[in-house]
Order: structure tokens, then C-alpha cells, then sequence
């Protein structure tokens, strides 16, 4: 573990502990305020986030982004990162070996970071976060408090493109996030 941001950085720009390094065109480390209240936790890099090294920049991010809009969170207030900082080929979701090999970048993020809140964005981030044996479609939509942090299970923003009723849930998710800060 690293005491600051620097130093944290440093450890992960060449990293192979996994073979998702095979394929990456660039780590996607996470972004925004680094002393944010609020943290949002999605799975790994899709492809445009590959391309441009920042999460939730492709069509799943545009949804999120509508929701912080409407909802008046400023996403530059807040700081969100995924469980895998490359990307699984085909999107596929993150084996179990790569997202233990990665989550200590995440836990060493959220310990600099010292969020109130943390968003987990669908089954993978619950999973690797809360604990394996729980359920996306149990969990969501409910404050689990733990060590002083309140965590909001909801629905991966890509789950929403393929679900009109997964859009309200998500909406109304993060508007019981928005108004608990
Ligand atoms: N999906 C994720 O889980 N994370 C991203 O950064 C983009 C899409
Ligand atoms: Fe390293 Fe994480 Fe990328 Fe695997 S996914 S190579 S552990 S940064």
C-alpha cells in the first residue's frame, strides 16, 4: 500500500501481474477528485476506455453521465475507477485471478481517496467488493453500511441500454446516493 498518489501510480504503469496486460492499449487508472465523498466502482475498460485511458468515456458512460446531469452530481466532484484497470477481451467479465490480482490498486485508491459513499455498478463490483456470495438483483437499490463506508449496490450502466426498468431503478438509485452527501 501506498500512502500517496504518486507513488501508486508509479507501481501500476507497467503492470503485468495479469494477462489482461497482453491485449491493453493503456491502463484506465480511474478519474476525478481524489478527495471525492462519493466513489463509483464499475467492472473494467470497455474499448473506448482502452482507447483513451479514462473510465466510463463509451456509450455506458453517456448514460451515467445523463444520470449525474439530472440528478445535479458533478462528475468531476466525484471519483470513479473499475475492479480490472485493463481490458478483458470481447468485454468479457474479469476471471478471478485478474480482478484479486487488481483489486489492490482499487483498495489502495479507495483508502487515498476516503469516500463516504462508494457506487458499486453491477454484479462484478458488488462481487469483488462486498463479498461473492451476494446478488446484484438482492442487493441493489439498499445501503449496506461497512468499516463506516455506505456502499450502493445498482445496475452496471450497461445493463440500462438493454432494460427501460433497470433505467429507473438506476436513476432512483443515485438519487438516494445524491441525497445522502
Ligand atoms: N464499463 C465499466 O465497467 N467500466 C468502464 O470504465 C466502462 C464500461
Ligand atoms: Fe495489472 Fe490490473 Fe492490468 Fe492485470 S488488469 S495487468 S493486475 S493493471
Amino acid at each position: 500500500m501506498y500512502d500517496n498518489w504518486d507513488e501508486l501510480e508509479k507501481s501500476i504503469v507497467d503492470c503485468k501481474k495479469c494477462r489482461l496486460c497482453e491485449n491493453r492499449t493503456n491502463i484506465v487508472f480511474g478519474e476525478g477528485n481524489r478527495d471525492a465523498d462519493i466513489m463509483f466502482i464499475g467492472e473494467g475498460p470497455g474499448a473506448d476506455e482502452d482507447a483513451q485511458g479514462l473510465p466510463f468515456v463509451g456509450k455506458a458512460g453517456k448514460l451515467m453521465n445523463m444520470a449525474f446531469e439530472g440528478l445535479g452530481i458533478n462528475r468531476a466532484d466525484v471519483y470513479i475507477a473499475n475492479i480490472v484497470k485493463c481490458r478483458p477481451p470481447q468485454n468479457r467479465v474479469p476471471n478471478q485471478d485478474e480482478a484479486d490480482g487488481c483489486l489492490n490498486y482499487l483498495r489502495n485508491q479507495v483508502i487515498l481517496v476516503k469516500p463516504k459513499i462508494i457506487v458499486l455498478l453491477g454484479s462484478t463490483a458488488l462481487k469483488n467488493i462486498l463479498g461473492q456470495e451476494l446478488s446484484i438483483t438482492a442487493c441493489r437499490g439498499k445501503w449496506i453500511e461497512k468499516k463506516g463506508i455506505y456502499y450502493m449496490p445498482t445496475w452496471h450502466p450497461a445493463a440500462l441500454l438493454r432494460d427501460e426498468n433497470k433505467k429507473i431503478e438506476f436513476w432512483n438509485d443515485l438519487k438516494s446516493v445524491a441525497e445522502r452527501q
